[in-house]
């Protein structure tokens, strides 16, 4: 675990990580997150991939997650990501996927080699991706309907829940597990209690988060003390 003295040492901890996975693989493939807590790190590498340092042209950028059917482009995580990080990036179409895009994302992951580095977040019922409370362990790529506090989480970019997606696609746990490596990012006092469960509480669908307890590579990157 490494506990950082602020947001922006976690955001640099995590590019400097990234941009090191990128530089000794330059055909990496990553599997990105999308939400508040990454952004300080794609702001980073969004920098430095404008100053022409970093080359993704071999990279290969898996998102997490999708909603189903919001009401407009501009709310999908693949305009999220678009904005926020590929669009300042070399990184060629083709190598960016969707989960919502694709009939057979885990064979996609295979054929491509698997996930060299997976960035997750933690959602405050202990969910990875959208692996909701509930998920099990043997889940690969699937859809599912969002719980009421994700939706209640993710408001503010819809203007209002009502129109949060109900629906998403989502990694399973079982696609996480098998990235090679594994980060997994928390930031604030908000998240200490739900990280203090996935971590030191049992393992189980209840907090899917503690899942990653069984993976041999996994390291936690906060901005506060557990
Ligand atoms: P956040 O989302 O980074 O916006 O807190 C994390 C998540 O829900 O996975």
């Amino acid at each position: 675990m490494t506990k950082t003295d602020s947001y922006e040492a976690l955001s640099h901890e995590l590019a400097e990580t990234i941009v090191k996975q990128l530089r000794e693989k330059p055909n990496s493939c990553f599997g990105l997150p999308t939400g508040r807590t990454p952004l300080g790190c794609y702001g980073l590498l969004s920098q430095w991939s404008d100053m022409r340092v970093l080359d993704w042209s071999r990279a290969r950028c898996f998102q997490l997650d999708e909603y189903i059917d919001p009401a407009e482009r501009s709310m999908t995580f693949e305009h999220f990501l678009e904005q926020n990080l590929f669009k300042h990036t070399n990184l060629p179409e083709e190598n960016r996927f969707n989960p919502r895009q694709c009939d057979d994302y885990d064979g996609l992951i295979q054929s491509c080699g698997g996930l060299d580095l997976t960035i997750l977040g933690i959602g405050s019922n202990g969910h990875i991706a959208f692996n909701e409370p509930g998920t099990v362990r043997e889940s690969w790529t699937h859809c599912l309907w969002l719980t009421e506090s994700t939706r209640e989480a993710n408001k503010s970019y819809f203007g209002g829940q009502p129109r949060v997606p109900r629906q998403a696609i989502t990694m399973g746990i079982e696609t996480i597990l098998q990235s090679d490596k594994l980060i997994l990012i928390a930031s604030g006092d908000k998240k200490r209690a739900i990280l203090e469960r996935a971590m030191l509480g049992p393992v189980s669908a209840d907090v899917p988060a503690s899942f990653l307890s069984l993976h041999p590579h996994v390291t936690i990157i906060t901005d506060f003390d557990l």
